[in-house]
């Protein structure tokens, strides 16, 4: 029984996390390399708990409560008494494993791991675990305390009850879960990036332009924001990284990313986190 949830990286993922973690009353530990960046995460949380009070669907209690749920380290044997670890540090390969080899020496043997990514193989980063059966793909989406999704990930190693315990943790803090299988993008990124990536290329040809293009889709479809909003959103490099990741394991042009979209990465036009990516938002 999951009582205790470590979360590994304060940033918006992980404090998403660890948010609605522990807004359903788990206790959480929130591990990141720095003090400064535990304290940014959790003055995120706070900020965004202010505005659920300010908007009445919290009282300062609550918040309180909350908060308190909440502890902070650098020291990632300080997870060692989790449930479950959800990692949801940096996209690299090499970072991660070298988080899940650590852990896997800290952490209770019952302990399960899980891990965000959102393009990377599930099963590589287990594979030198000993526990590579309580290991799980936990995908969340952003902003996690709005989005009611989250994709289950199962390797070739995964464990039915570890997959049922992730599955039923994830719905315990609210979210309806789909079942995935380790394969590229699971089952919302290999639909939404070429998408994304088709947008990217209507407007790099000039067929409409960038406010017809997400309008379109907005008005057209019903969509909360067109797909070059979206980019800007989840972040054009985020976006690059994984479609070169799925164009990289099918070699097919559906997942190539459009020129454009790699220059503008290489010139820092990021999206909104940099100020600019294909809207300005440095006012
Ligand atoms: N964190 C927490 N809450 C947030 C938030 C944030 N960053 N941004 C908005 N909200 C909350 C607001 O407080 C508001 O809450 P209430 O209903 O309680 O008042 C609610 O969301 C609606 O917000 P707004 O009225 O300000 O704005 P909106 O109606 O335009 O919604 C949005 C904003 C929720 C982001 C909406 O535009 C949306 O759903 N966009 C699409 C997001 C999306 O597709 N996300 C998935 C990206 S893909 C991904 O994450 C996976 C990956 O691997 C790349």
């Amino acid at each position: 029984m999951i009582k205790k949830v470590g979360v590994i990286g304060i940033g918006q993922m992980g404090a998403g996390i660890a948010q609605v973690s522990a807004q359903a009353g788990y206790s959480v530990i929130i591990n990141d390399i720095s003090d400064e960046l535990l304290q940014r995460g959790i003055r995120g949380i706070t900020k965004l708990l202010d505005k659920a009070i300010e908007k009445g669907k919290l009282d300062q209690a609550g918040k309180d409560k909350i908060l308190a749920n909440i502890k902070a380290t650098t020291e990632l044997a300080a997870l060692s008494d989790c449930d479950i670890v959800i990692e949801a540090a940096t996209e690299n390969m090499a970072i991660k494993k070298e988080i899940f080899a650590e852990l896997d020496k800290a952490c209770k043997a019952e302990a399960i791991f899980a891990t965000n990514t959102s393009s990377l193989p599930v099963g590589d980063l287990a594979a030198s675990l000993k526990r590579r059966g309580q290991f799980v793909g936990l995908h969340f989406f952003n902003p996690v305390p709005v989005m009611k999704l989250v994709e289950v990930v199962k390797t070739l190693d995964t464990a039915d009850e570890t997959f049922k315990t992730a599955k039923t943790f994830a719905e315990s803090i609210g979210k309806t879960t789909v079942s995935a299988k380790d394969t590229p993008g699971f089952v919302v990124n290999a639909l939404l990036i070429p998408y994304l990536l088709d947008a990217i290329r209507q407007y790099e040809n000039e067929l409409a332009t960038r406010e017809d293009i997400d309008n379109a889709m907005v008005l057209g479809c019903g969509h909360p924001m067109g797909p070059l909003t979206l980019t800007d959103f989840i972040g054009l490099d985020t976006t690059l990284y994984i479609a070169d990741i799925m164009y990289d394991e099918f070699k097919d042009s559906h997942y190539a990313a459009p020129p454009l979209l790699r220059r503008m990465v290489n010139a820092g036009y990021l999206g909104k986190k940099s100020g600019h990516g294909f809207y300005d938002y440095s006012k």
